[in-house]
């Protein structure tokens, strides 16, 4: 099971936390919250723990991968993220460029494909060039997804969705009574995500209990774990234990158990 994850990593998986492998959460996304609280608890400058958390991203990454998930979404930057202090927004907009420069080489080996959505026309130049560097070198992974939320916000999201249908009513493609929850679906960032485009679960690290415009339409179904620790100290085994946790709940999306 574990190519990639290397083996002091995979000492943090525990046996307590056995999991069914006929029943990995095929899409997992994970509000990675907690990085300012990190490093602020050890007197450093904030970005220090957005940089820490760029190394838990990679961590991550391997340890989904190995675990056979299919789709892994990151929400790296919120459109509402923009109102941070000017150094802060300008580190996070740095990041994906330092990312992408060291792990594409580890992502093409085990086969991994990058995903972007987001409003990514508004990101400096720098990045949109990284991110469509990242989704061109990987473009023929057919592995896991590793797909980045970035200046993504759900409402905008949907705003957008709307405003195409309501323009494909005006022009007579389609009726008012033809919109139906698969066109809502299919005009969304994650339609290109296909059969695993909603999440079967959701993680939030750091104690927040909150969705914070993620994926609002998507997650109507899935199932949500939150957890305490910060994200720069999330590990393999915290992962595991989330999926533990969704292995042991009841799905019935509306129905009733067998
Ligand atoms: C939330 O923590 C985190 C973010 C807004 C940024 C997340 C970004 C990363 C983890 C690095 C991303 C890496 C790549 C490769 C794009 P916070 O700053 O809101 O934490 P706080 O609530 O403690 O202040």
């Amino acid at each position: 099971m574990f190519s990639w994850l290397n083996k002091k990593d995979q000492e943090d998986l525990q046996d307590d936390f056995k999991l069914d492998p006929n029943n990995i959460p095929a899409h997992v996304a994970i509000i990675m919250d907690g990085n300012g609280r990190w490093a602020q608890r050890r007197h450093l400058p904030r970005v220090a723990g957005h940089k820490q958390g760029m190394d838990t991203v990679k961590i991550i990454t391997q340890a989904a991968s190995d675990l056979g998930i299919k789709v892994l979404t990151l929400y790296a930057f919120s459109t509402e993220n923009w109102k941070r202090p000017a150094d802060e927004v300008n580190y996070l907009m740095k990041l994906p460029v330092d990312f992408f420069d060291t792990f594409v080489p580890d992502l093409i080996k085990h086969n991994v494909r990058v995903n972007v959505m987001g409003y990514t026309d508004q990101l400096p130049a720098k990045t949109q060039k990284a991110v469509a560097d990242a989704i061109e070198d990987t473009k023929d992974c057919d592995g896991m997804v590793l797909n980045f939320a970035l200046n993504y916000g759900s409402r905008a999201e949907i705003t957008t969705a709307v405003q195409e249908i309501a323009q494909a009513v005006k022009t007579g493609e389609m009726e008012p009574s033809e919109v139906t929850d698969e066109t809502i679906s299919q005009h969304l960032m994650t339609a290109s995500l296909g059969q695993y485009r909603d999440p079967d679960v959701v993680i939030r690290t750091s104690g927040e209990e909150r969705i914070s415009n993620f994926l609002l339409w998507q997650i109507a179904y899935s199932e949500f774990v939150f957890m305490a620790p910060h994200w720069p100290d999330f590990t393999p085994g915290l992962l595991q234990q989330a999926i533990y946790e969704y292995q042991h709940r009841k799905r019935r999306f509306g129905g009733l158990s067998k």
